[in-house]
Parts: structure tokens; C-alpha cells; sequence
């Protein structure tokens, strides 16, 4: 398949765990890509095995949460490529925290980068984007579907992603722009290998939206992203796509 032949993806959180499976996916794919993410030599890693595969991409250090960055890294994308078809917004950080515990900054740090992150780069990108008659793919999680334990702001911040989606989907559909959100559970990657749970917590709480034990690798959410980003997902908008080995079913 050579989905993005001639198509200009710009992808954060492109450093690491489904961030770089979609960038490889797509660069296998044909795409030119623009990779962003916070990590400066991880994310110009991505870009060079990009292009190992053929792809013309480059590499943007970019914090989402920065209006300056997120406005600055739309505008070298389009200088660099000239043109946006599609805007992948995969960044995000997670952690674990009594709710009762949780301090207000931790609180306000998860939500710039999960929530707001995606409303600035959105924001840049839709100009360009209504000129490619392009799409939006956002990541909210399965913690936006069903309650989730620790994750006082991550899950408000992924629920805000779904809502914001949807809304970007009805306003800006009948102009040719496609806008979803995928929700995954229990993928592989550094965001889930490294979480600490607060001391004495119940793990059979988290297992009802993360079953600990069907892990699997960044690849199968790329593949749900790039099937979004695709011409395969034209008739769809305003969706979202579970990606969780069915932890919800
Ligand atoms: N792994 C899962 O099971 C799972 C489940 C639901 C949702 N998600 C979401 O998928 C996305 C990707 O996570 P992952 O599992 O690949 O984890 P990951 O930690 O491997 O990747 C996250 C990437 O985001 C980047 N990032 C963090 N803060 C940033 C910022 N301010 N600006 C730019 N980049 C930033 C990191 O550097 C990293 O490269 C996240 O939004 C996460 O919330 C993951």
C-alpha cells in the first residue's frame, strides 16, 4: 500500500513509542513527514530511519504546549513542504496520582500537553489543512471511554480530546476537512512500561480499562492512525476508533 504518496504529514510525539510506529508506517507508505516531538535527538532518530525507508522527513523539536512552538513548527512544516494534508497529534504524558493528592501544577502541566497541545497545533494547522482539503488525527486514550483510576487530568485532558474532535469535525467537515480521535489501551510503549501506581493501589481497578496482561506493540495503533489519516477513512469524520485488544467490550 502507498497511501501517502504526495501527502505531507505533520506528526508529534514522533520520538517514541506510536508516534514513531506511525511515522514508519507512513514513511513505508510513501509520505513526506514532518516529525515534532519535545526530544531533540529521539525525534531526529525517527526522522533519519524515516528516511532510511525512503521518506522525506524531517525533524522539529517542538513542545506542543507552547503557542510560539506549535504555531512555529505548522509554519516550517508548510516552508519546508509546501503544503499540509494531514496533522497527527500523538504527543502526550501520563502519570499516576491519588486524585486527592494530585497538585494543581501536575494537573496543569498534563492538561497544556494533552489538551490545549492539541487545540495549538490544530489551530495553526487548520488554515492549511482547509487548503488540502485535509484531516485531523488526535490521540485521546480508552481513560476518555470509561473510568479511569490515578488519572485525575490525563483522562479529563483525553475526554476533552474526544469532545474538541467531534467539534472540529462538524465545523470544518463540509469543507473538506476530516477530523477523528483514536482511544488505545494497552499499547506497548515507554508511556506504559514506565508508570508508578500509588502506593497501595488496587490493580484490579486500572486492569477494567488496561488489562496488564494483552499488551501489544506501538504498530497496531499506527495502523489505526494511518488508516484515519488515509483516503480509506473518507467517509469517516467525527469518529472515534477503540484500539485496546477489546478491554471495553
Ligand atoms: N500506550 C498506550 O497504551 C496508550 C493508551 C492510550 C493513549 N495513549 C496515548 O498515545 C500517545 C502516545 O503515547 P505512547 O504510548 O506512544 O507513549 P510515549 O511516551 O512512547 O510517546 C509520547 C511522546 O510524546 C512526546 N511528548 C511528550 N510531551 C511532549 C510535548 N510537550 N511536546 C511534544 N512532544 C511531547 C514524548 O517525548 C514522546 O515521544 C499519548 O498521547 C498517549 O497518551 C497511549
Amino acid at each position: 500500500m502507498r497511501r501517502f504518496e504526495d501527502r505531507v504529514v505533520l506528526l508529534t510525539g514522533a520520538a517514541s513509542g506510536i508516534g514513531k510506529a506511525t511515522v514508519l508506517r507512513m514513511a513505508e507508505e510513501g509520505a513526506s513527514i514532518a516529525c515534532a516531538d519535545v526530544q531533540v535527538e529521539a525525534v531526529e532518530a525517527t526522522a533519519e530511519e524515516a528516511r532510511a525507508l525512503g521518506a522525506d522527513a524531517i525533524a522539529l523539536t517542538c513542545d506542543v504546549s507552547s503557542r510560539e512552538e506549535s504555531a512555529a513548527t505548522v509554519q516550517k512544516t508548510v516552508e519546508h513542504f509546501g503544503r499540509l494534508d494531514s496533522l497527527c497529534n500523538i504527543a502526550g504524558i501520563l502519570y499516576f496520582e491519588n486524585t486527592h493528592q494530585h497538585s494543581l501544577e501536575k494537573w496543569d502541566q498534563l492538561i497544556a500537553v494533552n489538551l490545549t497541545g492539541v487545540f495549538l497545533m490544530c489551530r495553526a494547522g487548520i488554515p492549511h489543512l482547509l487548503e488540502s482539503k485535509g484531516n485531523i488525527v488526535n490521540m485521546s486514550s480508552t481513560s476518555a471511554l470509561r473510568g479511569n483510576p490515578w488519572t485525575a487530568a490525563y483522562a479529563a485532558a483525553k475526554g476533552g480530546v474526544l469532545s474538541f474532535t467531534r467539534g472540529l469535525a462538524v465545523e470544518y467537515g463540509k469543507q473538506g476537512l476530516r477530523s477523528n480521535s483514536v482511544c488505545p489501551g494497552s499499547v506497548s510503549t515507554p508511556i506504559t512500561s514506565a508508570f508508578k501506581l500509588p502506593d497501595g493501589a488496587d490493580v484490579a481497578l486500572l486492569q477494567r480499562v488496561m488489562p496488564l496482561d494483552e499488551f501489544r506493540g506501538p504498530e497496531y495503533a499506527a495502523s489505526v492512525i494511518a488508516f484515519l489519516a488515509s483516503d480509506d477513512a473518507a467517509h469517516i469524520n467525527g469518529a472515534e476508533i477503540r484500539c485496546d485488544g477489546g478491554a471495553l467490550s
